[in-house]
């Protein structure tokens, strides 16, 4: 049970477009909840432009900047402590997140994927990779999950999913932008989920 704004991380390696879309949904729907700090693996990218232009903390962060992954997974939790995280949303985010992280975030990391999971999901599923393994596959509908993050890639359980259709004209780049619309109010819809879950 919450009674203050949850406080969000998000985590990107890319556009951001998401990131955007859930920044100005907590804005405008008045959301009991403030994005706080972004973690990057990548010093430069639309998402922490984003961030940098609209006032929130920016975190660089890699493995490489660091002796060991376990060094390296001490010092995101304590990135994470420090800023007073709540709620860990991944967003494009390209890497595996350390399961030092998943563990002190049990039921408060979700992830966005461009797919109906389960199908089209675990290692090697990302980017235009599933939409084009969609086509292949003859689907006439796909879809965006959110979903709980645990150790397993793209395993957690379904917070919220929505279908999109698959057009007979479809490339994977028509597909990847249908669906990247839905990922932009579905992403909000699942928070708004969750922090209704949490304040019950
Ligand atoms: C989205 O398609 C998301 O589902 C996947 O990575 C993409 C990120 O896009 N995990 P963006 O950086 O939010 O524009």
């Amino acid at each position: 049970m919450t009674s203050h704004n949850s406080r969000i991380a998000v985590f990107c390696s890319g556009n951001g477009s998401n990131f955007k879309a859930l920044f100005e949904v907590i804005r405008n729907k008045q959301l009991p909840a403030e994005i706080v700090l972004c973690i990057s693996n990548r010093s430069q990218c639309g998402a922490m432009e984003f961030a940098q232009q609209n006032g929130i903390t920016t975190l660089h962060i890699t493995e490489k900047q660091f002796s060991s992954f376990d060094e390296f997974a001490c010092a995101m939790v304590e990135g994470l402590k420090k800023h007073q995280i709540d709620i860990i949303l991944l967003a494009g985010y390209m890497r595996k997140v350390p399961d030092a992280v998943v563990a002190a975030f049990p039921d408060r990391m979700l992830n966005i994927h461009p797919a109906l999971l389960p199908k089209f999901g675990g290692e090697g599923m990302y980017g235009i990779h599933v939409h084009t393994a969609v086509l292949e596959a003859g689907e006439t509908e796909t879809g965006a999950t959110v979903h709980f993050v645990n150790e397993e890639y793209d395993k957690g359980e379904i917070l919220l999913q929505r279908t999109v259709p698959v057009l007979p004209d479809d490339t994977p780049e028509t597909l990847a932008a249908r669906v990247l619309e839905c990922e932009h109010r579905l992403y909000p819809d699942a928070l708004e989920k969750l922090l209704t879950l949490r304040r019950s």
